[in-house]
């Protein structure tokens, strides 16, 4: 018996990806898997800006004053910041690949390993001249973004230096994903305790993390260095856990702002909401001409119980 957790009717639909008309007229494909759950991918950012389970509640929080009005980027969601994370760097916040409107990768080259979801699309960004302005390197980003049969949502990043004048790159990236939570002051994030972190309210002082889960009392804003492929964020409002697992992505960012005012978040927004971002950022990937860079995450959710003595977290729609 699954406790607290929604148990899925299996849908009679054909799994399917299809473009549709968004917010604003922007376009943005939508993925529906058989059993029932679903992503939003806007073309403008490459942006998820919707996952929600079998059941159809929403896992992620959209900042509940987003604007679909480019350049603006979107607030919430899983924005992708490349090729600079925040401001380290040359170029504005989170670089500009969230606010430049994607293509259908129609020709990916093959994964190398084989994906078990035939629910995808793939979407692929190129500088443009104006680009190569602010940043002068030549480079193909190609996205595959797939649902799988569990619910579970998977971002594979491929970035190549495509520069004909012999020249490297350097970047930083993160997967800004915003987690949607029933209660900020009752969420936990395990899977960090003895790391390092920088700490961004403290001029990114070196600090060790000694607690087994890190909760939120106040605004959070943190680079956790060298963390393991996976982390969990429980949330015991919602009997809910989710489970973030990373490749190639050596860094954890954790952030809250709490009350401080964002753009685009409403008043409440924050205690509703955590970022737990799988990023690259102390040790920036360099990229020599035609080389391949990697890096990915899967996000997931496993039911979770509050109390103790029940059984361990098992997958909602496990295999
Ligand atoms: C969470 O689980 C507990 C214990 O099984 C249950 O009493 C509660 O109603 C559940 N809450 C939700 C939101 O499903
Ligand atoms: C959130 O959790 C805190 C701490 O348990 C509690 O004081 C607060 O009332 C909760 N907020 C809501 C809206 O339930
Ligand atoms: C922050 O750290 C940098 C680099 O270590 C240093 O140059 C700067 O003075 C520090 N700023 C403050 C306000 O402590
Ligand atoms: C890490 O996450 C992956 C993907 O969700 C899962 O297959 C694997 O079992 C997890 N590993 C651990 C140690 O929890």
């Amino acid at each position: 018996m699954l406790f607290g957790v929604c148990v899925p009717t299996i849908h009679n639909v054909k799994v399917h990806a299809e473009v549709v008309k968004g917010i604003n007229g922007l376009d943005k494909f939508v993925l529906r898997e058989a059993r029932g759950s679903s992503a939003e991918i806007y073309l403008y950012g490459a942006h998820v800006t919707s996952w929600k389970n079998a059941c159809g509640e929403e896992l992620l929080l959209l900042g509940s004053k987003a604007i679909f009005e480019p350049p603006k980027p979107i607030r919430g969601g899983i924005p992708i910041c490349f090729p600079q994370f925040s401001n380290h760097g040359p170029l504005d916040s989170h670089g500009f690949a969230r606010n430049r409107v994607w293509s259908i990768d129609s020709n990916p080259p093959p994964f190398p390993t084989s994906s078990a979801s035939k629910t995808f699309v793939d979407l692929i960004l190129k500088p443009s001249e104006d680009d190569l302005k602010i940043w002068p390197n030549r480079f193909e980003f190609r996205l595959r973004i797939a649902l799988g049969p569990g619910g579970e949502l998977t971002m594979t990043s491929r970035i190549r230096n495509t520069n004909t004048d012999g020249k490297p790159f350097t970047f930083t990236f993160a997967y800004h994903t915003y987690y949607s939570v029933s209660n900020i002051s009752e969420v936990r994030v395990e899977g960090l305790k003895t790391l390092n972190y920088l700490d961004n309210l403290q001029n990114e002082t070196r600090i060790t993390e000694q607690r087994n889960a890190i909760t939120f009392q106040s605004e959070v804003d943190r680079i956790y260095l060298s963390t393991p492929t996976n982390i969990s964020v429980l949330d015991n409002g919602k009997n809910r856990t989710y489970v973030i697992h990373k490749d190639g992505l050596p860094d954890t960012v954790l952030w809250n702002p709490w009350a401080k005012a964002v753009a685009d978040l409403g008043v409440d927004d924050y205690k509703h909401m955590v970022c737990v971002e799988a990023a690259a950022v102390e040790k920036p990937i360099t990229l020599n001409p035609g080389e391949d860079w990697r890096g990915s995450q899967e996000i997931s959710t496993v039911p979770s119980s509050p109390c103790s003595g029940l059984p361990l977290p098992r997958k909602v729609l496990g295999n």
